[in-house]
């Protein structure tokens, strides 16, 4: 099927290399000619496993293009809305800017009997008011809301085999929505086929799967770092915790991992989001939680800094400081609400000499925050070091040895802002070892 795909981020970029996977013929439109030339190459403008590899093929099948004008997308059966929702500069909200523009430019060019799929995530009432502007701008065609569940790193699998695909309509009880959810389903046909779970939901349930699943996760997080708080006043340790609750499969392991928390360009943005949205709406105190949630969440960046200030005392003016990991998660270039960036510049507010290093997030770190100084390795990071900070858990700082660090640091002091590294082994080595939470 032809297909469009307006805005070509993290999220765009995926969907149209996933989609033309499936074997669609895909053309994607991003307003920034720079994105649209390195995907037009096959490059992916940022770090995704696997995502190269599928542009490329993608790009030399003839059946995936990207493009800076929309009207390429006329001759498109299904147009993906994929364009970013930020925070707001001035508040909490979502800033819908984007999403209202490229639907203003997408419309003229909407054949009759096409469909317009929202993936972006937004506050719920966006798909009603924008099928009402469809109504007036676009009468012929329609408007579904198909939220997305990818987490970075992993963008590509969450695509191609999603957990489940929910799609918004007006009203699913009308046989007139039939044709479109047909429609869906074609575009959908391989993950379908393989029995994944498709429901079919208002526009309002759908767009509030995708805020209410992100809550969900930020409070899961939010929680056992909220334990961890305990644990620090009382010697116990939230990583055993969360593996003893988490073998209760009511509860589950997974999203349990205490630390510096969560970051990146969803959760917090969704949960602030989602409370700005509920206050508006009157049901504010439903939802009012999540200020702690995100309140605790934020409290863990202070401590993973007062917790080095703490151990260096009147040593860390001056102090050089190995910073390991700039991302807001594994294998992800993305910095955006980075916790660990957020650690690093709170260690350097204090005077510290704080060298970070990440293996793909330094391009990004540099650019956004150039008052940094950064490594190229972990090895630079930590060489001379006072004290080591592990805030990025990516597999090669988690698999650090103690012995050959010993060699490289001057300090003896590690923290561990991701609780992934073996204390009593750092401790035999001679380190002073910190976790999060962790006696
Ligand atoms: C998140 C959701 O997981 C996706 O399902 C969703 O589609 C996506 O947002 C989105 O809205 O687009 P993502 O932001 O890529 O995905 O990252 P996550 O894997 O959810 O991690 C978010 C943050 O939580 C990271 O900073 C991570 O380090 C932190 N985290 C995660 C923890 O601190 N502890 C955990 O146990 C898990």
């Amino acid at each position: 099927m032809r297909l469009s795909v307006i805005g070509c981020g993290y999220l765009g970029a995926v969907h149209a290399a996933a989609m033309t996977e499936l074997g669609h013929d895909v053309v994607g439109v991003d307003v920034d000619p720079a994105k649209v030339a390195a995907l037009a190459e096959g490059r992916a403008p940022f770090h995704e496993p696997g995502l190269p590899e599928l542009l490329e093929r993608g790009v030399a099948s003839g059946r995936l293009r990207f493009t800076t004008d929309v009207a390429e997308a006329a001759e498109a059966r299904v147009h993906f809305l994929a364009v970013g929702t930020p925070q707001r500069p001035d508040g909490d909200g979502a800033d819908l800017r984007f999403v209202d523009a490229a639907v203003e430019a997408i419309a003229p060019h909407l054949a009759p009997g096409s469909l317009l799929v929202g993936k972006s995530t937004v506050p719920v009432g966006t798909a009603a008011r924008i099928a009402a502007r469809l109504a007036e701008v676009a009468p012929d065609a329609s408007l579904a809301w198909n939220p997305e569940f990818l987490r970075e790193g992993l963008a590509v699998r969450d695509t191609l085999e999603p957990d489940r695909i929910v799609y918004g309509v007006p009203d699913p009880t009308d046989v007139r929505v039939e044709s479109d959810v047909a429609l869906l389903d074609e575009v959908y046909a391989t993950p379908l086929a393989t029995g994944t779970p498709r429901l079919v939901a208002d526009y309002a349930t759908a767009e509030l799967v995708k805020v209410a699943a992100n809550s969900f996760l930020a409070t899961k997080i939010s929680f056992i770092n909220a334990m961890a708080e305990i644990a620090e006043a009382t010697g116990a340790d939230v990583t055993l915790l969360a593996d003893a609750i988490g073998l209760d499969a009511r509860i589950g392991r997974k999203f349990l991992n205490a630390g510096i928390g969560f970051g990146g360009g969803c959760l917090p943005k969704d949960i602030r989001a989602f409370a700005a949205r509920a206050e508006e709406l009157g049901v504010g105190v439903a939802v009012e939680f999540l200020r702690d949630i995100d309140a605790i969440n934020l409290r863990r960046r202070e401590r993973a800094t007062s917790i080095v200030a703490e151990a260096l005392g009147d040593r860390l003016a001056g102090a050089k400081i190995a910073v390991l990991g700039v991302a807001f998660k594994p294998d992800s270039d993305d910095i955006r609400d980075s916790p660990a960036l957020d650690v690093s510049l709170r260690l350097r507010e204090l005077g510290a000499r704080v060298v970070a290093t990440d293996p793909a997030a330094i391009p990004n770190a540099r650019q956004r925050y150039p008052e940094l100084e950064y490594a190229d390795d972990a090895d630079d990071a930590i060489r001379d070091a006072e004290a080591i900070v592990l805030v990025t858990e990516w597999a090669q700082y988690r698999a650090l040895d103690p012995g050959r660090t010993s060699a490289l640091a001057s300090g003896r002091l590690i923290v561990d802002g991701r609780n992934v590294l073996d204390p009593v082994a750092w401790r035999a080595a001679g380190w002073t070892y910190r976790g999060m939470g962790r006696p």
